[in-house]
């Protein structure tokens, strides 16, 4: 069986970053299962569909299941085109949230995310790794932190990638992404069964990292 570490939690928790360095320092594959949920969302966006159209969602449910995604030299590329960027503005995250309540396109979305275990490992993060994609994940973590550290944290990700952003905006969208997230009835954000869960309110990146390290050593050794 593939290892898996599920690393699931509320938006601009860390997952993304946290994840990453796990993968890197276990030579794991990485999936940034979010990143597929804001593709299909610049698509739906791009094909002018309404967040609240439910028979147009359908549509993109269909859409989403043939998207041409690629995650390359850094990079992702949505048929040919580097969109890793675009894809970051809060437009397009909250855009995300809004059409990931949508059960088809969840189930379209599924197997895609599925497909990223290969050997020797991976690790996956979002908001069900742990509870609905890969609920086999031999460690599971739940990273979160306090919504103002997570707003200042956003605040400062899209300061640096150049895109215009204020912190009481940002408080206000992101305590509203986590309502939505954690209510919906498909796939809600919520700890998995085991999960571990990490508050990294007063946690350096690095001791974040290492603490999942160490669990992961844990559950091989044992
Ligand atoms: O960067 P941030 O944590 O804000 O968001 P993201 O991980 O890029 O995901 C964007 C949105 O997609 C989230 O707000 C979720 O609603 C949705 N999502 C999901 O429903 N399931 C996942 N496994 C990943 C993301």
């Amino acid at each position: 069986m593939i290892p898996v570490i599920a690393i699931d939690g509320p938006t601009a928790s860390g997952k993304g970053t946290v994840a990453q360095l796990v993968a890197q320092a276990l030579g794991y594959h990485y999936l940034d299962s979010g990143a597929i949920y804001r593709l299909a969302a610049l698509t739906s966006l791009r094909a002018g569909l309404a967040a609240d159209d439910e028979p147009a969602l359908a549509s993109l449910a269909a859409l989403a299941a043939g998207l041409d995604i690629r995650f390359m030299d850094g990079q992702i590329w949505l048929s040919g085109e580097s969109v890793g960027d675009t894809i970051r503005a809060e437009e397009i995250g909250n855009l995300a949230s809004a059409i990931a309540v949508f059960p088809a396109l969840r189930q379209a979305l599924l197997a895609r995310q599925q497909a990223f275990r290969r050997a020797p490992g991976l690790v996956a993060d979002g908001r069900d790794m742990g509870t609905i994609v890969f609920p086999d994940a031999g460690l599971k973590v739940f990273l979160t932190a306090s919504a103002e550290v997570r707003a200042q944290r956003r605040y400062k990700q899209l300061i640096e990638k150049g895109f215009p952003a204020s912190i009481s905006t940002l408080l206000q969208d992101l305590k509203d992404r986590d309502a939505r997230d954690a209510n919906r009835a498909a796939a809600p954000l919520k700890p998995a069964e085991g999960a571990s869960v990490l508050d990294t309110t007063e946690m350096t990146v690095d001791q974040a990292v290492a603490q999942v390290l160490a669990w992961q050593a844990q559950k091989t050794s044992s």
